[in-house]
């Protein structure tokens, strides 16, 4: 890969082509025209790189597939494009695919991690102004504060780590090594911690897309265990918003919680996206009601997570821009008007998307 010389910064931006990812990359490209972005993505099942067909010609862009895990090639790609700044959200990111893997979400969540800070130690380091003008952004979940009971108490930057799935144990392991890497080298890192992301393209094993698809499709919507679980969304496009206030005015050493104060029921959720997606493709309300399955609850569900990002608020001046109806809305008509993107996906066929493009690169 050639290095791009003249720009202001050179940022890596790790999971680039997921679902967050995505968001955080245009923001970046279109925002800061003399930035240059290199988005780093070993392209898993999750990673997507028709969700950035809008930048991919961008002379302020690149996409470099790359694996976390692998070190030397994670410093090569430093060392070729000067890079001053890292924003990783590259991970495994699923809690269902955590409990029969639990193997892949420790590589990746935590040696992938590892393995990225070593390469900007090894490379900040070696330069003559060391860790100045530098910066390791670090994103993770409020699932590492494991689970609320129904007693209005919110997630706060101090309340104690306690995770419950493979998942958020990784994440939690991942978080304490960025935070490792202040303490013991010095290096000027920041971690956040987000609740529940929502929006367009996110991968269609998640709870709100795969229901908006399924309900297209009059297929049962598999509801876990009596659909009691509280989840505080927001939207994509707020978290990306917030990544970069953070990233540019962050204090270096904080933590930062970035929630929507919007905590749904899963169950009341799900009426939500059924009396939506009725309404925009014509169904009589309540006519996909009778699509909800309970099913065999998730292994060790956490009961409710909330966010408490009033720091955030009160520190950077970042709010969520969407009420959440405006949001589900809009969300639901993207998937609706972008069909085809969701039957690539579930049809496989954006995967051989890659080989074709990318076989040969
Ligand atoms: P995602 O699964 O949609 O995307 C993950 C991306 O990382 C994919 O593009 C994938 O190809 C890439 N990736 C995976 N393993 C890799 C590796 N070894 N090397 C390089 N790239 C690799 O995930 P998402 O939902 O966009 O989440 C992004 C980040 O935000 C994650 O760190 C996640 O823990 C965190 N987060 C997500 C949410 C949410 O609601 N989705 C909320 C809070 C925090
Ligand atoms: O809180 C932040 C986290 O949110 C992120 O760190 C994770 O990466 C992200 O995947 C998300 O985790 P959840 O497990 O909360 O998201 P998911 O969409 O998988 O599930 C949302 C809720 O819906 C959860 O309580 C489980 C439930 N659910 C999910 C699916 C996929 C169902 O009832 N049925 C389903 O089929």
């Amino acid at each position: 890969m050639t290095a791009k010389n003249g720009f202001k910064r050179n940022i890596i931006i790790t999971g680039g082509a997921g679902f967050i990812g995505n968001h955080v990359v245009r923001l970046f490209v279109n925002k800061y025209p003399d930035y240059h972005i290199i988005n780093l993505d070993k392209l898993t099942y999750a990673g997507n790189l028709e969700n950035l067909k809008d930048v991919e010609e961008r002379p302020n862009y690149t996409f470099a597939k790359l694996d976390i895990c692998d070190f030397e090639a994670v410093l090569r790609l430093m060392a070729e494009q000067d890079v001053d700044g890292i924003i990783h959200l590259a991970a495994e990111s699923h809690v269902d695919r955590s409990i029969s893997d639990p193997f892949t979400f420790a590589r990746t969540n935590v040696m992938g991690t590892l393995s990225l800070l070593q390469a900007a130690k090894t490379y900040w380091e070696g330069k003559p102004e060391g860790y100045e003008g530098k910066r390791f952004y670090h994103i993770s979940t409020d699932e590492v504060y494991g689970a609320l009971k129904f007693d209005g108490t919110l997630f706060t930057e101090t309340t104690r780590y306690q995770p419950h799935s493979p998942y958020s144990a990784s994440k939690a392991s991942s978080d304490h090594f960025v935070r490792a890497f202040h303490d013991t080298y010095g290096m000027p890192t920041i971690v956040t911690n987000c609740s529940n992301n929502y929006g367009p393209y996110q991968f269609p094993e998640k709870l709100i897309p795969l229901f908006i698809n399924n309900i297209r499709h009059k297929r049962p919507l598999p509801v876990y265990g009596k659909g009691e679980n509280v989840r505080d969304w927001l939207y994509v496009e707020d978290h990306a918003r917030a990544i970069d206030v953070i990233f540019h005015n962050g204090k270096v050493a904080e933590t930062y919680n970035i929630g929507g104060f919007n905590e749904w029921k899963n169950i009341d959720l799900v009426k939500v996206l059924i009396r939506t997606v009725d309404k925009l493709i014509g169904n009589p309300e309540g006519a996909s009601l009778d699509l909800i399955t309970y099913v065999t609850d998730r292994k060790g569900h956490d009961l409710r997570y909330a966010i408490d990002s009033t720091k955030l608020s009160n520190e950077l001046g970042w709010h969520p821009s969407l009420q959440f109806e405006e949001g589900i809305e809009k969300t639901v008509r993207w998937y609706l008007d972008n069909q085809e993107w969701m039957d690539r996906i579930t049809s496989g066929a954006y995967e051989k998307y890659y080989e074709e493009q990318y076989a040969n690169r």
